[in-house]
């Protein structure tokens, strides 16, 4: 006699998400692990292991910046009468893990530029994600202090791109 044993019932709950100020609330969410990982963790890692010094230059000063877009997430949550809190965000694990993979397989006259445009794949997902926020903030009563909080932001976002685009011009120029 077979049995299964330690299995769940499966109960499909209904949505939980349904209006634009939730989702608002999720992207912020999401958003808030972003620049909270990006200012404690891998940008300050990236400057230590830059030793291309205009690059480097140019990671430290978003850097600077990165660290007030966490604040700015946690004066949207309270805009909204929210607490700030994080949620998994899977897609800078994904950047962060196809860097990883790629990394050693590169001679070390690679690096720079894998390191510029790995570091411009998280500005591109930076933007889409504030740029939907915006979106669903616009579609929201009451959100217009938080519309101009993430604005702000994705303006430093757009220039740190194309900064970064500049040097991945530059370094690419140099190499073989
Ligand atoms: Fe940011
Ligand atoms: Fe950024």
């Amino acid at each position: 006699m077979s049995s299964i044993t330690g299995k769940a019932p499966s109960v499909k709950l209904p949505p939980q998400i349904g209006t634009a100020r939730a989702l608002l609330r999720e992207q912020l969410a999401r958003l808030l692990t972003v620049e909270e990982t990006l200012a404690k963790v891998t940008l300050p890692q990236l400057v230590l292991e830059l030793e291309d010094e205009q690059l480097k230059q140019a990671v430290s000063s978003h850097l600077a910046e990165t660290r007030g877009h966490g604040g700015r997430l946690k004066e949207a949550f309270l805009a909204l009468g929210e607490l700030p809190a994080g949620r998994p965000a899977l897609g800078l694990d994904g950047l962060k893990a196809e860097r990883e993979v790629t990394s050693p397989d590169l001679t070390p006259g690679l690096r720079p530029f894998n390191a510029c445009v790995s570091a411009m794949g998280v500005e591109h997902y930076e933007i889409n994600a504030y740029e939907a926020a915006i979106r669903l903030a616009g579609s929201t009563s009451g959100a217009k202090e938080v519309t101009r909080l993430l604005r702000a932001t994705l303006e430093e976002e757009v220039a740190a791109l194309q900064k970064l685009g500049e040097e991945a011009d530059r370094i690419s120029g140099q190499l073989d």
